[in-house]
């Protein structure tokens, strides 16, 4: 199986405020299948979206190595990291729309910044993309005129945008009630379906999420454990992943042990 991005031996501490450092990272290696979607899971704060930032060359490792299609992010600088990064579609926490531009404008604004398009290629382009997020009419609003649904759809078309071969997740649908969740969920599939991306997707809506993962990655105490399938999981004999398990999963998945 190719893999799209592979971490090796990673490092990444904090200094704390007491003096003390604290390893975010500390030592972690995975591989994430190309073309495959892969849940990263783990409690607040265990390094997530720190993994997402070292992906994109956001941050820096202490050590170790990042690999993305062979080659290695932590030795990238300036340009090359830049066109590195138009490999990628970004949703962040939030959605991270600009305020101050429509959804039209927002959504136009990778083509602007980075193709050569002409206007009327962009008005077409974001009119058909707007269309498949079902946004048509609303091209006008800001973002603070749209429900948490909606900002969601403009902002997953937004990081389509540029088809980017890896999407990057990073709680997608913190905020959102159930009905919405599981809307972005279809839309997810809906979109990995037509354009087959690799995907990386963190969090917490757990089991739910795990109906999308191929590859399930959890995230505790700087180390992370790589499970070929959400079913793996109940398989492990970590005791800190059963009760995850036991906590999240529920009794479905804990049915292998009663007789
Ligand atoms: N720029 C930073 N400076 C210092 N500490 C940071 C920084 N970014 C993240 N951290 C710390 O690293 C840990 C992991 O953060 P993060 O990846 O954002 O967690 P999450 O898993 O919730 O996404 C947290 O304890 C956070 O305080
Ligand atoms: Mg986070």
């Amino acid at each position: 199986m190719t893999s799209a991005i592979a971490f090796k031996n990673v490092v990444k501490s904090f200094a704390k405020r007491d003096g003390g450092i604290q390893y975010v990272l500390d030592g972690v290696d995975f591989s994430i299948p190309a073309g495959k979607t892969t849940v990263i899971a783990g409690g607040s704060g265990t390094g997530k979206s720190v993994t997402l930032k070292l992906v994109l060359g956001l941050m820096q490792v202490d050590s170790g190595q990042i690999f993305i299609k062979g080659r290695d992010v932590t030795a990238l600088r300036g340009r090359e990291l830049e066109q590195l990064r138009a490999e990628f579609g970004v949703l962040f926490q939030g959605g991270a729309l600009f305020d101050s531009l429509t959804v039209f404008e927002n959504v136009a604004l990778p083509l602007r910044e980075r193709t050569k398009k002409s206007a009327e290629e962009i008005q077409d382009r974001v009119a058909t993309t707007l269309a498949q997020f079902e946004l048509t009419g609303h091209e006008e609003k800001y973002p603070a005129q749209l429900s948490g649904g909606m900002q969601k759809r403009v902002g997953l078309a937004r990081a389509m945008q540029l088809q980017p071969s890896i999407m990057l997740f990073d709680e997608p649908t913190t905020g959102l009630d159930p009905v919405m969740s599981q809307e972005i969920y279809h839309l997810f599939a809906r979109t990995k379906a037509e354009f087959g991306f690799t995907s990386i997707i963190v969090s917490h809506d757990i089991p739910k999420i795990f109906n999308l993962a191929d590859q399930v990655i959890l995230l505790h105490n700087g180390k992370m454990d790589v499970f070929g399938s959400p079913e793996e999981i109940q398989w492990s004999e970590k005791p800190y992943i059963q009760e995850f398990v036991q906590k999240t999963m529920g009794d479905i998945y804990q049915s292998h042990l009663v007789e």
